[in-house]
């Protein structure tokens, strides 16, 4: 039997947690800090995600057998690589590996090495440089602060005056402070979207069911972009021919070339994929699960997650048999009203136990438990996601379960999986 820590406290963490539950072979689950929709299946544990002393001192001192971590900073910080000085197991990415999250300039530059398709872009180290460029550019253009900048660094502009401004408030307004020291200014692409997470064991990636994020906060993809207003799996516009292109020519050409550059990828890459005319091509990479993407993705997953984890681990990924429910999923994400600028909180949570008696999941993310109830505590407070036999099925018993539920202000999108 094992011991299980989840790093995080969103909805894709209590997705995880919710799915280790389910593992015969584990008999402890602790989540740092974890959330109240976890209570009766772990135990959540008052530590910072970015606390990585004090995580690791807590799976040395409860004898946690592995550790999974949900957000890319602890990754980026290293929380791997201290755990593994300290002979603890954890399922995740070192800090070298990481980087292709950690830097957009370090990740662009290997897939311009190594021939894995993405937009042209330039890099620069001096805003007046990128504002010279920028006047003799054509417009879209897509300027990303190198790195990470919690889902905000990358900016659309329309015309030259917008990619300016991109730049200034990067580079010299210093918007996400040492994440700007570098920009790059990329080619805009069109397309539909898909999201591609991956298991990887430092030699082999094993590509999971595609999924699709929505990421504006209105129907029909209008207003400002979130973390993500709900997901489906699989992604519409994602065929098996083009899985295959993309499992070959992107996923595990990227994982060759970690370990080609000396910083073998182990976990969970996430691979942001815009549908070209021209082909699949990244957006960007990730070293962590996605959310809301996992919310959908993980549900549909049959074989059990710690035997999978194990095989990355050891790096046996290449013996491990992965099966997946041929059921589509949708999620829909319950927001406060506001998000993604200010909202508030402390608001009273109502339906709950009716929802997940429709036979929906009810993922919490920015929940909390005053005077013994559950009211919200951030911009996105749930995920809700079911299963069904076609996206339509999924589609209206989600929002069956949604109907159920009820607190002020309460904001989601009707569109998903429509
Ligand atoms: P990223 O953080 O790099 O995934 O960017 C966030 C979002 O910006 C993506 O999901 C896309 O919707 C959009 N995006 C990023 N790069 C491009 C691009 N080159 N062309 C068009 N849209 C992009
Ligand atoms: N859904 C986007 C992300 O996880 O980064």
């Amino acid at each position: 039997m094992v011991k299980v820590l989840v790093v995080g406290s969103g909805g894709r963490e209590h997705t995880l947690v919710w799915k280790i539950a389910q593992s015969p072979k584990v008999d402890q689950i602790y989540s740092a800090p974890g959330n109240p929709g976890m209570k009766n299946i772990a135990t959540c544990v008052n530590i910072s995600v970015d606390d990585i002393k004090g995580l690791a001192d807590f799976a040395e001192e409860n004898s946690v057998d592995l550790t999974l971590v949900g957000p890319e900073a602890p990754l980026v910080a290293g929380i791997v690589d201290e755990f593994e000085n300290r002979g603890l197991g954890i399922f995740g990415p070192g800090k070298k590996a990481a980087q292709i999250e950690g830097s957009k300039v370090f990740s662009k530059n290997l897939m311009k090495k190594y021939k894995i398709p993405t937009g042209d872009y330039r890099v620069f180290e001096k805003a007046q440089d990128a504002i010279d460029y920028i006047n003799i550019s054509d417009v879209p253009l897509v300027v990303k602060a190198e790195g990470l900048a919690a889902g905000k660094g990358v900016i659309i502009a329309q015309d030259r005056d917008e990619a300016k401004a991109a730049v200034e408030s990067i580079m010299i307004d210093r918007a996400f402070g040492k994440s700007g020291n570098r920009i790059i200014i990329e080619e805009y692409l069109e397309g539909p979207e898909v999201t591609v997470l991956a298991f990887c064991d430092g030699k082999v990636a094993v590509p999971m069911v595609s999924s699709r994020d929505h990421k504006r906060i209105f129907d029909d993809n209008k207003g400002p972009n979130t973390g993500g207003m709900g997901a489906v799996s699989p992604a519409p516009a994602y065929s098996a021919e083009l899985s295959e292109v993309v499992e070959k020519n992107i996923i595990q050409r990227t994982v060759n070339a970690m370990a080609n550059e000396g910083k073998p990828f182990k976990g969970i890459l996430y691979t942001g994929l815009m549908l070209t005319k021209a082909g699949p091509k990244v957006l960007e990479y990730n070293c962590r699960f996605g959310d809301p993407e996992t919310q959908v993705v993980i549900p549909r997953l049959k074989t059990d997650l710690i035997d999978i984890v194990k095989a990355v681990i050891k790096g046996n990924l290449i013996h491990t048999e992965i099966e997946w429910k041929e059921e589509t999923a949708v999620c829909v994400v319950m927001a406060s009203d506001g998000y993604p600028g200010h909202y508030e909180i402390g608001k009273p949570i109502k339906g709950l136990e009716e929802a997940e008696q429709k036979g929906s999941i009810v993922f919490h993310a920015g929940t909390a438990v005053k005077n013994d109830a559950i009211v919200t505590s951030g911009g996105r407070v749930l995920g809700v996601t079911a299963l069904g036999k076609e996206i339509h099925d999924a589609r209206q018993k989600a929002y069956e379960a949604i109907s159920q539920i009820h607190f002020e202000g309460m904001h989601y999108r009707k569109d998903i999986g429509q």
